[in-house]
Formats: C-alpha cells, sequence, structure tokens
C-alpha cells in the first residue's frame, strides 16, 4: 500500500498484524517498560517494520530510541517515519543522503470523531473538503486531511525541531483516481505559514485502500 506512494529510495515494511518474532533492543524496552499492551504492541511491530525497511536498504538492525517530543531517533545517516494505527503498522526510511525527510501516517477510513475537524483545518481548506466531498463522495476527505496532516508533521518536526500547529499548514489536495483494484490515490500540496519556517512548501502522496487512509511526505 504505503510504497506505491514513496519514491524507490525509500524502503517500506507494512504489515496488518501484530508478528510474534517481533523484538526490541533494550532501550527499546526501556522506553515502554510501563505501557499498556495495546500501546506494546504497535510500538514493537513498528519498530520490527523499521528494522526490515532498514534491512532492505542494506542497514544493520539497530536500536530507534524516542526523543524528547516522541520523535525516533534514527542512526546517523538515515531518515524514517513511522505510522501505526488498529489493524496496520508501517514504517519508511531511506539514507539521508538520497532524501532529507519524510512523514509517513495511516489512519483508518472513516468520518473524524465530530469536532476534530473544526480544530485541525484551516477556514480556507474548507470549502475545498467540501468540493472534493462532492466530486468523489466514497472518501472521508475530513480524515484524509488529519493524516495528510500528520504526516506533515512527522516530516517537519526532524528538519524544524519545534512545535507545527494544523493551522500552520494549509494543504491542496487533488481528487485523485480510482485504480482498476478499487483504491484511490492522489496528491496533495502544503504550504507552511509560521515565520522563520525552514521548510515552507512540500508535497505529499495519498491513498485509500483496504479500510485504510495512507499519507507519505517526502522532503
Ligand atoms: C505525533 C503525532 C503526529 C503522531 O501521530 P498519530 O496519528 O497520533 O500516531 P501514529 O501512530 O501515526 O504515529 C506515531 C509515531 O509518530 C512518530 N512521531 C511521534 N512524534 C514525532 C515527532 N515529533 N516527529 C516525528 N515523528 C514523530 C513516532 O514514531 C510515533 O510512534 P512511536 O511513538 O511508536 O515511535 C500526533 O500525535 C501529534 O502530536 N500531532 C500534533 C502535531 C501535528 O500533527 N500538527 C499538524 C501539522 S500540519
Amino acid at each position: 500500500m504505503l510504497s506505491s506512494l514513496l519514491p524507490a529510495e525509500v524502503a517500506v515494511a507494512e504489515t496488518f498484524d501484530d508478528p510474534s518474532d517481533a523484538v526490541l533492543f533494550p532501550e527499546e524496552e526501556a522506553a515502554i517498560a510501563r505501557a499498556v499492551e495495546k500501546r506494546r504492541r504497535e510500538y514493537i511491530t513498528a519498530r520490527h517494520c523499521a528494522r526490515l525497511a532498514m534491512a532492505r536498504l542494506g542497514l544493520p538492525p539497530v536500536a530507534i530510541g524516542t526523543g524528547g517530543n516522541r520523535e525516533p531517533l534514527w542512526p546517523a545517516g538515515v531518515v524514517g517515519s513511522m505510522t501505526h494505527c488498529d489493524g496496520y503498522r508501517a514504517a519508511a526510511v531511506a539514507r539521508s543522503v538520497d532524501v532529507p525527510g519524510l512523514g509517513i501516517d495511516a489512519e483508518p477510513h472513516g468520518a473524524l470523531p465530530t469536532g476534530v475537524l473544526d480544530t485541525i483545518a484551516r477556514p480556507d481548506e474548507v470549502p475545498m473538503l467540501e468540493a472534493l466531498a462532492a466530486a468523489r463522495p466514497q472518501v472521508w476527505w475530513d480524515r484524509l486531511l488529519f493524516s495528510a496532516k500528520e504526516s506533515v508533521y512527522k516530516a517537519w518536526y526532524p528538519v524544524a525541531e519545534r512545535w507545527l500547529g494544523f493551522e500552520e499548514a494549509s494543504l491542496d489536495v487533488e481528487p485523485g483516481e480510482v485504480r482498476d483494484d478499487g483504491s484511490i490515490t492522489g496528491g496533495y500540496t502544503v504550504r507552511i505559514h509560521q515565520s522563520g519556517a525552514p521548510l515552507t512548501r512540500m508535497a505529499g502522496r495519498w491513498m485509500v485502500e483496504s479500510g485504510f487512509v495512507v499519507t507519505a511526505i517526502v522532503l
């Protein structure tokens, strides 16, 4: 699913369940020692995916720690991103000589909870969402906007090392196209509205397939 959104330089691993042979490094174990089972499973499997993806780049398995703002700490020379939601986990990694940064996100394909759209959409994005819904009513565009902004944040943070609010990014989302297999895929562009921002524009891809929305930004 995700690999079709990303260039060949980015290695991807994704899974729809939690493999029983996934293991953590001691420092990763320490980071989730007090977590509930659901959180343990998503953390373990996403890191398992990350190491599978790194192996596809010829990189050895290493611990992927967690920084002070929950960002994954990739080894030197590697950029990457991880995501997990009920029924899906994935990681995407690349060598930093090939790709300066990336962000991925996955969400169940369904409506956002009531009230959430008001907190994540800018006023100028609302007419776009209405037009998209009229053009392609089978897509939950509110959820897609949310996921696309989460991908923006995951690509943004390792470069900017600071917060980016939902209102500080405006997205222009394409209606996309329906493929023969029933999946729907398209692109989106991003403008950042933050003073002194080290990144002002980004571009991403999105896909709706198998009950999930997945989004990906490559810087
Ligand atoms: C951090 C955040 C993006 C995570 O998204 P989510 O949908 O809750 O969860 P996902 O499962 O898709 O992703 C979680 C993973 O994101 C990664 N992540 C978390 N914080 C991150 C950061 N600051 N930078 C980069 N990646 C980060 C981690 O790998 C995390 O998994 P882990 O804790 O198991 O390592 C979200 O919780 C958040 O804080 N959003 C607010 C900021 C934002 O999105 N702004 C919008 C800008 S337009």
